[in-house]
């Protein structure tokens, strides 16, 4: 455990507010075990608050640290129509005293549902702007935050910007204390070997994870499954993310785009946003099998994914799966 805690050592010394509790359950899943022939876990991180919560709060904890001490009153940040990423820095910035605004590189939709309505009742100021914004696979994700970074600069003026998903290397260090997190979670259920599978779309869950495995010298495998057909040339930012996370903790590594455990596109369905059909029989099997709901725009489609690929043989027969849920659910009640 001398690796773990010398993380948790480098980690501390980065300012965080932590805004929930931890750590997260991690629960076997009885009735799924039985029909896959296989032990089946989920990690709790849908139970993590403020304002119905998810994965995004551990990225938060080390970003509104950050803007705190920055002196910042405002905070911006841009997602999706349903970014539950956008609703989360709203509750989370209300939660500090910090003043939220969100950009929607689309029109104002007629009515506000799901992670929208929750927005407004979180009173953040939404600036919808019908263009742009990235997220169509024809520029890097880097390129498209240092584009907003510049729009959100000419709307807001001064205020501290937190990019798409929460992605930079400071708020995926959220991830790599949840990597911490469950390694010792597994330990102690006696789990040795497992495979880990969460849905990706920003990539800084899976990279603050694949940094936290590794440093940890954890034996979990990792696999990200794509929610979006979003970025091009992705698996290399998730590379560099991971790689900068690993300098930063004073540790570092190499990930090139061949070791980023990354499936891309396949269980996507037809875009980032759209359920597909697999996504809406994965949720309906969890929910009657375990009474667990799912999101249909990202834990929907990593979960058909995990269940395909289980199908297929190409996760380890003799592993349990470990499910992280991330979150999400505001996004089933939305239009
Ligand atoms: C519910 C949910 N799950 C998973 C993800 C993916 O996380 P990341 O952007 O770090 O890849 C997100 C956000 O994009 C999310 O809102």
């Amino acid at each position: 455990m001398q690796a773990h805690e010398r993380l948790l050592a480098a980690l501390d010394g980065y300012p965080r507010l932590p805004l929930a509790e931890y750590p997260t359950p991690l629960e076997p899943l009885p009735r799924l075990s039985r029909e896959l022939g296989r032990p089946v876990y989920i990690k709790r991180d849908d139970q993590i608050g403020p304002g119905l919560g998810g994965n995004k709060t551990r990225k938060l904890e080390y970003l509104l640290a950050d803007a705190r001490q920055r002196g910042a009153r405002k905070v911006a940040t841009f997602g999706g129509l349903q970014s539950n990423h956008a609703r989360l820095t709203a509750a989370a910035a209300r939660q500090l005293g910090l003043e939220p605004h969100l950009l929607y590189f689309a029109r104002r939709p007629a009515r506000m549902t799901g992670n929208l309505l929750l927005n407004e009742l979180l009173g953040a100021q939404m600036h919808f702007i019908p263009f742009g914004g990235g997220g169509d696979a024809s520029m890097t994700l880097e390129q498209t935050i240092r584009l907003v970074r510049i729009v959100a600069w000419a709307i807001l003026g001064r205020h501290y910007f937190i990019p798409v998903g929460g992605h930079s290397w400071r708020g995926c260090l959220g991830y790599v204390r949840a990597a911490v997190e469950i390694d010792c979670q597994a330990r102690a259920l006696g789990i040795e070997r497992a495979s880990l599978v969460v849905a990706v779309g920003s990539g800084g869950t899976l990279a603050g994870l694949m940094a936290g495995l590794a440093l940890t010298g954890s034996p979990l495998g990792l696999l990200g499954i794509d929610v979006g057909k979003l970025w091009k040339a992705f698996p290399p930012t998730i590379g560099r993310l991971a790689e900068e996370l690993c300098r930063r903790l004073g540790q570092p590594q190499t990930f090139d785009a061949r070791q980023v455990p990354l499936i891309e596109r396949t269980y996507a369905g037809p875009s980032y946003g759209v359920p597909s059909q697999a996504a809406s029989a994965a949720i309906r099997r969890l929910a009657q099998s375990e009474g667990i709901l799912l999101d249909p725009i990202y834990t929907g489609k990593a979960f058909a994914g995990m269940l395909d690929l289980c199908r297929r043989g190409a996760l380890p027969a003799d592993q349990p799966l470990i499910f992280l849920h991330t979150g999400g659910l505001p996004a089933l009640f939305a239009a």
